[in-house]
């Protein structure tokens, strides 16, 4: 690795990518780094910083200020700048790996326990669910995560292990793994999390013991992982569901709809802005991860602790911002 650049490998993009997002820069290895470096320059330049989950006391003294940016494209290139290799706890970015393994594992039948839906509402919104007899309205705010949590449990016997072993093949990084102090720090103060599992349970919509889909929830958020290891699992995404090996995670179309619920759910009750501003599918986490897909050519992930009122990284949102603006990379 070039330890100025941090570029951990030479680009090898020509031109537009597979399945093609269009319009905008086609970006070679240089233009990608280049690019990077200038996102990260246009988020650190903003006088806002937001402020660390403290609401999570092991999040709480994260600074705001650090940042970390990766782009991993379909062909093989990665690319990084600021703190790209530092471990951070992913938290939420956790629920997109626990919904496509949750379909890929079982299907379906998942979405006649959860909608797909924006709520409109906070991350961790109790309000809706009792109107809505049990069912959360999408999967990546907490009531629908318990649920997908659920379900990719009820399918393998381990639903934390399962997306961390997921994150160990796709990264190629074998020490991906649950701080548990983070963990248990969640755990120790998690009464919403606790009364939305209890909730949907009395409408019978958990499979698993509470205090069990619980302990997986914890668990999977509180993995730690780097804007590297991230960009290169949300490859998959980019691939139209194929992983790293070759082999396939998801159907085409399933990786459609993964993708459509993540541009329309993926950032609560920012995601219209998020759309607005960054235009791609995207999974936020209070540790300040955000991971974006550029169908066709790679995934983004970046990281910045310090967060908006929706829970989304103030810096991480403005590089996006200032990325997917140069390059025109978007869906839209
Ligand atoms: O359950 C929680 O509150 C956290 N483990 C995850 C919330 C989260 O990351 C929301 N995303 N921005």
């Amino acid at each position: 690795m070039d330890a100025d650049t941090g570029r951990a490998t030479a680009g090898r993009t020509t031109g537009e990518a597979p399945g093609g997002v269009s319009g905008g820069v086609s970006a070679g290895g240089e233009d990608h780094q280049r690019l990077l470096e200038e996102a990260m320059a246009a988020a650190l330049a903003l006088p806002a910083r937001g402020r660390s989950a403290d609401y999570i006391p092991a999040l709480a003294c994260a600074d705001p200020g650090a940042f970390g940016m990766a782009l991993a494209t379909v062909d093989g290139g990665l690319y990084g700048v600021g703190e790209w290799r530092r471990p951070f706890s992913i938290q939420s970015v956790s629920k997109l790996f626990t919904l496509a393994l949750a379909l890929a594992e079982g299907g379906d039948s998942l979405w006649q326990r959860v909608g797909r839906e924006p709520s409109g509402n906070p991350f961790n919104s109790l309000v809706q669910l009792e109107s809505e007899q049990g069912i959360p309205r999408n999967p990546f705010i907490n009531a629908g995560a318990l649920v997908a949590t659920d379900r990719l449990l009820e399918l393998t016997g381990d639903a934390a292990g399962a997306v961390r072993d997921f994150l160990r093949a796709e990264s190629g990084n074998p020490d991906i793994t649950t701080d548990d102090s983070v963990a248990a720090s969640e755990a120790r103060h998690g009464h919403r999390n606790a009364a939305l599992a209890h909730f949907i349970a009395s409408y019978g919509n958990l499979r698993n013991p509470v205090d069990s889909v619980l302990a997986h929830y914890y668990a999977h958020c509180a993995i730690s992982a780097s804007c590297a290891d991230l960009a290169l699992v949300g490859r998959f995404l980019a691939r139209h569901g194929l992983r790293a090996d070759g082999s396939r995670l998801l159907t085409r179309s399933e990786a459609k709809r993964v993708n459509a619920v993540l541009l329309t759910c993926g950032t609560y009750d920012a995601a219209g802005d998020f759309a607005y501003r960054v235009g791609l599918p995207g999974k936020s986490g209070v540790g300040g991860g955000i991971l974006t897909v550029i169908p066709g050519r790679g995934a983004l992930c970046v990281w910045s602790p310090g967060l908006d009122r929706a829970g989304n990284s103030v810096l991480g949102v403005a590089a996006l911002d200032a990325l997917t603006t140069a390059t025109g990379w978007s869906i839209f």
